[in-house]
């Protein structure tokens, strides 16, 4: 379906040619660019802060969709919203007040997401689905790319898509993110997922047209 987005993650792109990388998926097709912030407390992984978003920013036209999975998200929202980021999102655990960052977000000028863990439940996220742009079901642990998709998520997408519905939440995007590829996407699809992030899908592929348009076919059958 074409109201289903994909959005490649460049955590598992070349950073050593990140500007081409992002041309690359931009020209092959990409609805959003996903950009993995990681502090190495919240997950057990280091990646980029602002400066990079800075840098990659001027390169595109992609939405840049941002994922923090960072402790005391609130501390280094504007600094994402003031380098181009167009939608951030921050992790439910992170946040002991989520009511109060996620319409800091806002205040900035930008979309806001929330999103959960495998094993945080949907009702973590049921009170400020009415405050949010968008809802990111985690489909593995965070922290890495390239690892295997979490089948018990897809109950989770359906409680979800469901509240939306209930809700009549129309503008609210429901993203999958972790071992999404032209195998599982028609499952989170269904399941009601429509952002789907994928890294090692699109630039573990020479071809990243190629592997995009594979993904896209998995959902027209
Ligand atoms: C996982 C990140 C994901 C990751 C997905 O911690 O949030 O965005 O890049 O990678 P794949 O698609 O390879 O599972
Ligand atoms: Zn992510």
């Amino acid at each position: 379906s074409n109201n289903v987005y994909i959005a490649p993650s460049i955590l598992s792109a070349n950073f050593a040619k990140l500007g081409d990388e992002v041309a690359d998926v931009e020209r092959g097709g990409a609805d959003w660019l996903h950009v993995d912030v990681m502090d190495g407390h919240f997950v057990p992984n280091l990646t980029f802060g602002p400066l990079v978003l800075q840098a990659i920013a001027p390169q595109t036209n992609l939405p840049l969709d941002v994922h923090l999975m960072i402790e005391k998200p609130e501390e280094y929202v504007p600094a994402f919203a003031q380098t181009g980021a167009h939608l951030i999102t921050v992790h439910a655990e992170a946040c002991v007040h989520l009511h109060r960052v996620l319409h800091l977000i806002k205040e900035q000028g930008v979309k806001a997401g929330v999103a959960i863990n495998p094993a945080t439940p949907a009702s973590a996220v049921r009170e400020v689905l009415e405050d949010v742009d968008l809802v990111l079901v985690m489909t593995v642990n965070p922290g890495f790319g390239g690892q295997a998709f979490i089948p018990a998520t897809l109950r989770k997408i359906r409680q979800l898509k469901a509240w939306k519905e209930e809700l009549g939440l129309s503008h609210l995007r429901i993203e999958v993110d972790g071992g999404i590829a032209a195998a599982t996407a028609p499952l989170v699809v269904e399941a009601g997922a429509d952002v789907l992030v994928a890294g090692n899908a699109v630039f573990g592929q020479a071809d990243r047209q190629a592997a995009m348009a594979e993904i896209r076919e998995s959902l027209a059958g």
